[in-house]
């Protein structure tokens, strides 16, 4: 082997050193080649990690053993390293952009405007104007969810003098669990925070639950300052949303739309994908810039502008998607919040310091977020000068 490439692969002339030298340089050679093709042709990548990168993260069945869930996370913490670590990818190419008006032209079904209200709370904003609210996708059967974030970043009396009001999402149990009508309706009673409108509570019924939270925005509470929408298994750092991305000290922002920052990305084109996108409903090779659905920010006058342009607009079942669409037709653009760490899609590992600089982390179990959030209010302002 070692005599074929000494007599094949090398000029004549050269000497051992000068081969040996060669053949090194050849092999640095091949494994670059390889590590520029993992990070710039994503293509090599399993389609459903990818999909995790360019959607949102919803870890539920997409693995089955162990080991090929360690696999998968490794893979997809390289994937958000690669992404993270080269901009450029997102602006690969030049790829058609497609216009609201071709899609909104090109449309298939009519919109069912609106599914009445089976629990209300419409005298959440009568007393007084809050500054924030939280909207939280939530599924009827998750109880233990909503007990624990009751208990932690959903506090509405957590700053002195901010009034936060928060509102649980809820569509109508598609599962048939144990968790049944009336029981919503006595926990409704008890904390007076679910609002539920008559439709399935499906993922691909995730878009009617935005709008559904829009629309009482729009309707119940038009003066708030600023919204966050986001799900039941996110870690919000409320204070540090406050305090340092929003600024009750500054006058509220109007137009104003942030969160993990999503800009570049193509419709999934695979069938078997949860994140799939039919061309029929979306033709474009983009996608125009939007937030993840895990955790969007934004002022409170959009609520009602993305509400009523949503009216004209074909609904797809990609909630965070289809926002983006809303706001690229009110020629509003969603900005990157000043840090890009504040907002993740994954979980971030816990440490003291990094929780007290960040807005959202991704995948947290009820019990998870009751340790970890106790063990950040006992470590408050470590590695932050956040006041009060
Ligand atoms: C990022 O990717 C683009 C295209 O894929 C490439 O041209 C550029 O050199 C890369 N930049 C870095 C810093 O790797
Ligand atoms: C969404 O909800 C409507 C109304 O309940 C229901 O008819 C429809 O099947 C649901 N769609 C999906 C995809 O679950
Ligand atoms: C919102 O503000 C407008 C103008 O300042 C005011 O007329 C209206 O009554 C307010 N609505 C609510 C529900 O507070």
């Amino acid at each position: 082997m070692s005599s074929w490439r000494r007599r094949h692969c090398f000029p004549l002339g050269w000497n051992w050193h000068t081969r040996r030298f060669m053949f090194h340089c050849f092999v640095l050679l091949v494994l670059f080649f390889f590590m520029f093709v993992l990070f710039h042709n994503n293509r090599w990548l399993p389609r459903q990690i990818m999909d995790k990168g360019i959607i949102q993260v919803d870890n539920t069945n997409s693995f089955q053993s162990k080991e090929s869930e360690t696999i998968s996370k490794m893979l997809q913490k390289l994937v958000v390293f690669s992404l993270k670590n080269n901009r450029s990818y997102h602006k690969k190419v030049l790829r058609q952009r497609v216009t609201t008006a071709e899609i909104t032209s090109n449309r298939v079904s009519q919109n069912t405007l609106h599914y009445g209200y089976i629990i209300n709370e419409p005298d959440k904003c009568q007393k007084s104007t809050p500054f924030l609210i939280l909207l939280i996708a939530v599924e009827p059967q998750q109880l233990s969810a909503r007990e624990a974030i009751r208990q932690t970043w959903g506090k509405e009396d957590l700053f002195h003098g901010i009034l936060i009001v928060k509102l649980f999402l809820l569509g109508r149990d598609s599962k048939g669990t144990d968790r049944t009508d009336q029981a919503i309706v006595d926990e409704s009673n008890q904390y007076h925070d679910i609002i539920q409108q008559d439709y399935l509570d499906t993922y691909n019924n995730l878009t009617i639950k935005t709008l559904m939270g829009m629309h009482w925005i729009a309707t119940f509470c038009p003066n708030v300052s600023y919204i966050m929408k986001t799900d039941s298994d996110m870690f919000v750092n409320t204070e540090h949303l406050i305090y340092r991305l929003l600024k009750p000290d500054a006058a509220p922002q109007t137009n104003y739309f942030t969160g993990y920052f999503m800009k570049g990305y193509a419709p999934n084109r695979n069938k078997n994908s949860k994140w799939y996108m039919p061309p029929e409903l979306y033709p474009g090779d983009l996608y125009p810039p939007f937030c993840s659905g895990t955790g969007y920010v934004f002022s409170g006058d959009l609520a009602e502008k993305i509400y009523k342009v949503s009216l004209s607009i074909p609904r797809l079942h990609l909630e965070d998607v289809y926002i983006g669409v809303c706001l690229e037709k009110l020629g509003i653009k969603p900005v990157p919040p000043p840090k890009e760490s504040y907002f993740n899609i994954w979980r971030v590992y816990y440490s003291d310091c990094v929780y007290n600089q960040i807005v959202t982390s991704h995948q947290f179990q009820p019990s998870e977020l009751l340790k970890y959030w106790n063990q950040l209010q006992q470590n408050r302002h470590v590695c932050s000068k956040t006041p009060k």
